[in-house]
């Protein structure tokens, strides 16, 4: 099966409650483990590309024909969505024009009017292309410069005016923060997760910073309405744990332990025994490409 829009496996999410996991994607690596990992639970799954990374493999181009790649060479046949994660306005254009199958336009650090105007240009251009699109609303918190700012809340007044647009899924914040969770976190408001819910009718809601939020959190959060979760952080910890693992029990010095298939090999499997769990045991779409 090609590359596919995710709006109908999120719809599909949403009427089941579950969530497709949105696993962001580094390298080849990443890549491979990744689409193995779903294609062995059987679970639809969407490639979650940030422009930095999109920059650090080269570009939108090659992204689109790397992924479009390994997908085939490995007879992937769950669906699988490529999708930017938190695309300006200029990079939703550009990984339109280059074949990704969904894109996020976030503009959130615009004046709300802003967002709104090209919220509502983005979501007319992807859906004339047949691409399935994400906008968010409020920002995320997270890590910056060492400096951890707390996750925001949302307004459920501006969610539902952007969901009202016709987005396919919509991310708002609800104190969830990306990179890792600081020691004091408060969790995550399920209070304004319903009233944004109650707000926007019922518009599947995409959970970032799904990285290291308790279980019992994700699966209520997804009971009550989100059918996207995205990991990034929890994956890149699994990898780095792994290779230190390797290298420091001296296995790359080994016969020929230092050749990069080898090397990267415990990495890349760590992060294929983690996409498994996550979607069998917190997200529940397991099986869903049935
Ligand atoms: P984490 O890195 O916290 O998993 O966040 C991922 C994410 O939300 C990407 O948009």
């Amino acid at each position: 099966m090609a590359l596919v829009s995710a709006t109908e496996m999120i719809n599909k999410a949403h009427e089941g409650h579950y969530a497709i996991g949105a696993f962001n994607i580094n390298n080849m690596e990443w890549i491979k483990a990744i689409l193995l990992g779903c294609e062995a639970k059987k679970a639809p799954v969407m490639l979650g590309v940030s422009e930095g990374a999109a920059k650090y493999m080269c570009g939108f181009d090659n992204v689109v024909a790397m992924v479009k790649g390994i997908h085939d060479s490995l007879g992937i046949t769950v669906p699988v969505a490529l999708h930017l994660d938190h695309g300006s306005y200029e990079g939703a254009k550009a990984a339109i024009a280059a074949g990704f199958t969904s894109v996020m336009f976030d503009g959130s650090h615009y004046p709300f009017e802003e967002n709104l105007a090209k919220s509502k240009e983005m979501i007319e251009l992807a859906h004339s292309k047949g691409l399935s699109i994400e906008c968010e609303v409020g920002g995320i918190g997270g890590e910056e410069d060492g400096v951890v700012s707390a996750g925001e809340l949302a307004d459920p007044e501006e969610c539902k005016t952007i969901a009202d647009l016709g987005v396919d899924f919509l991310a708002a914040g609800i104190g969830n923060i990306h990179g890792k969770y600081p020691e004091n976190w408060a969790g995550l408001s399920f209070d304004r997760l319903a009233e944004i819910k109650a707000s926007t009718n019922g518009k599947p809601l995409v959970l970032h910073g799904g990285s290291g939020i308790p279980e019992e959190q994700v699966k209520k959060a997804i009971n009550l309405g989100v059918s996207k979760v995205n990991v990034n952080t929890e994956l890149q910890l699994e990898f780095a744990a792994a290779t230190r693992k390797y290298i420091e029990a001296g296995k790359d010095q080994e016969g020929k332990g230092y050749d990069p298939r080898k090397l990267l090999k415990a990495g890349t499997d760590a992060i294929q025994a983690k996409v498994e769990d996550m979607v069998e045991n917190y997200f529940g779409c397991a099986g869903k490409a049935e």
